[in-house]
């Protein structure tokens, strides 16, 4: 596991940039972490690392965003309202397993909520530090990151 700090909002920013400039297509990044513990932020820093020019805005209520200009597809999804039954049926491993689907950068906001998971994934849980700063730990799972 790898523990990065992150004392404010650009840290958490820059963080997403160098995963969105890195990253290939096919990678899932599951987020977990209370609200507002920075993980719409990280995928913000995604879209900007990918080059994507659109604002990347918080798919609570959309369920799933698709920005489709940038270096690679960014899906941002977000199951906060969602039961893990409900997950069942949206196939979201049509993302991941690039069916359907131009395969590129799957990012999961409340990610607890999934029943099953890909084979490979990035794991970032973002907490609260004492003084209104983060910390994320990493976790990768059949993947590298670099
Ligand atoms: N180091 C930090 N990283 C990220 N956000 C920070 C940091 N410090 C303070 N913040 C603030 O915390 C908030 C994070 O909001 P954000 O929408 O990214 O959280 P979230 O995890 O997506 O929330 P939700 O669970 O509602 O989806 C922002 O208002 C941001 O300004
Ligand atoms: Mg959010």
């Amino acid at each position: 596991m790898t523990k990065i700090f992150l004392p404010d909002i650009e840290a958490t920013q820059q963080l997403g940039i160098t995963l969105g400039e890195t990253l290939n297509a096919g990678s899932v990044i599951l987020l977990e972490g209370d609200l507002g513990a920075g993980k719409t932020t990280l995928v913000q820093g995604i879209g900007k690392g990918l080059g994507i020019i659109d604002s990347i805005v918080s798919p609570t209520f959309t369920l799933i965003n698709e920005y489709t200009e940038g270096r690679i597809p960014l899906y941002h999804l977000d199951l906060y309202r969602l039961e893990p039954q409900e997950v069942t049926g949206l196939n979201l491993e049509s993302y991941w397993e690039g069916i359907e689907v131009t395969p590129g950068i799957v990012a999961i906001e409340w990610a607890e909520r999934m029943p099953y998971l890909p084979d490979s994934y990035l794991k970032v849980c973002l907490k609260y530090g004492e003084n209104g700063d983060r910390q994320a730990e990493i976790i990768t799972v059949n993947c590298e990151l670099y």
